[in-house]
């Protein structure tokens, strides 16, 4: 598929879940909390586990990229929030990790079992491994991360529209192994264009779950390595399981078919890492105290801690694959800003546009009482790409907000068309955040 073919492609799936008042109207995504499907993914008890070992800092790294940081127990129910956002809590994303020449620990493809925070050996590695299928001709010591999505935990309340969050799910999760990389001072590059399909094949992953990128943290040598000697069996990611073909048919029409003619990450090329500058004992407070913002109080921020959320959004993605994202602003409360309508920091209209905000996010009261909110937009070259790259920049929204004492809350329910004409764009509108005390 040429890239002109994937952009039309991803549109059409962009299309196919707007929101519009009507549509919200029709369907206000009212579920029998019973039904909910199973958010943790579990192999069976006789696959291998390894407890992730608090002393150790690979094991730290790996943990704080999905860990859960708040659990709250009722008498009959409980529930538990992670380092990572998720719309509506629902956490489709899974994550596996490849692990090869660190001492200490087997050659293998683990499963994070988030759970009981350990890492179930679902594969040893002898001369095959996730690099035939990420980076061909090269072998990775160290970890290769992949984000999966096992979509129907999303779809059971969001039907179509969970084709989006389950990237930007990805991507906030992306954004968390970022963070974690930071802290554990790891480098990452992140690859999205390679082969999912017959990774997703060889996983075992069926129709119900699916990669959506790979991180590769790790020495990059030059070698060949076999595709996986034998396929995994299926594992239910879900204690059940209703198949939605809209999701399928737009994760398969969004993925890189191309991908032997694209450029391959190698270890000839080297990306720079953000400059951010976290304190990191108060940077790592920050990533296990994270939450999403209830409501805000109107709040003023200053236009010192303005500016260092703006920079840490305009630093670069550590990946090769671009796509695009530009940011429009309704500014409410920022110390020395004009309340009013911005394209990236130029004023396009001046004027109090709170309650606009409100409206356009089908009444939430978040984009009222912030102090900025943020609409992402992109006229993208691959959609799955683009919508994890506002996903990856909403997590580092999150944390550069909380770690500034500033509320945040990614918004995915918002009328699209309506918002379209307010920013006066045709970009697609990929996600709303706002951020605001
Ligand atoms: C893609 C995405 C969309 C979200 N959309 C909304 C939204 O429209 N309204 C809202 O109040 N919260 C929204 N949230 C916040 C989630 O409800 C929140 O992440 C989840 O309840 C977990 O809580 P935590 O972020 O405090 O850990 C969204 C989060 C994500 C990642």
């Amino acid at each position: 598929m040429t890239i002109e073919q994937l952009e039309t492609v991803g549109k059409k799936f962009h299309d196919a879940t707007k929101h519009s008042p009507l549509s919200v109207m029709l369907d206000p995504n009212y579920v029998d909390a019973s039904t909910q499907p199973t958010a943790f993914k579990s192999y069976p008890n006789f696959y291998r586990r390894f407890p992730l070992d608090e002393n150790n800092s690979v094991h730290n790294f790996i943990r704080l990229t999905s860990a859960i940081t708040f659990e709250k127990k009722y008498k009959y129910d409980s529930y538990q929030l992670r380092v990572n956002p998720s719309a509506g809590a629902l956490y489709p994303t899974e994550i596996y990790v490849q692990i090869r020449g660190i001492k200490g620990i087997v050659d293998g493809i683990y499963h994070l079992e988030v759970a009981t925070d350990s890492l179930t050996l679902i594969y040893e590695l002898i001369d095959d491994g996730l690099e035939s299928y990420i980076l061909p001709n090269c072998l990775v010591k160290g970890l290769i991360f992949l984000v999966s999505c096992a979509y129907f935990r999303s779809s059971w309340k969001y039907k179509n529209r969970s084709l989006r969050y389950c990237f930007l799910d990805s991507g906030h999760h992306l954004g968390a192994i970022e963070a974690s990389a930071y802290l554990y001072q790891k480098d990452i590059q992140v690859i999205f264009n390679f082969d999912k399909i017959a990774l997703n094949n060889d996983l075992g992953f069926e129709n119900k779950e699916f990669v959506t990128a790979s991180v590769v943290s790790g020495e990059i040598k030059s070698k060949t390595i076999r595709k996986l000697r034998s396929p995994l069996p299926f594992v239910s990611s879900t204690d059940y399981f209703e198949v939605n073909p809209l999701i399928e048919a737009g994760y398969k029409a969004t993925v890189f078919q191309d991908f032997k003619n694209n450029l391959f990450p190698n270890k000839n090329i080297v990306l720079q890492s953000p400059p951010f500058s976290y304190q990191l004992e108060q940077f790592r407070e920050t990533i296990i105290t994270r939450r999403s913002a209830r409501a805000f109080k109107r709040g003023e921020i200053s236009q010192l801690e303005w500016l260092q959320i703006w920079q840490c959004l305009t630093q670069p993605l550590l990946t090769i694959s671009k796509e695009t994202i530009e940011i429009y602003l309704v500014i409410n409360y920022i110390e020395g800003m004009e309340s009013g309508l911005y394209r990236g920091l130029q004023l396009l209209q001046s004027k109090d546009f709170s309650e606009k905000a409100k409206y356009l996010c089908v009444n939430q009261a978040l984009a009222r009482d912030s102090a900025v909110t943020l609409f992402l937009t992109s006229t993208y070259s691959n959609y799955q790409t683009a919508m994890q790259a506002a996903g990856w920049l909403g997590q580092r929204l999150y944390l550069i907000s909380n770690y500034l004492g500033i509320g945040c809350s990614g918004i995915g329910a918002y009328h699209d068309d309506e918002i379209q004409e307010f920013l006066g764009t045709n970009k697609d509108i990929l996600y709303v955040i706002a951020i605001g005390r």
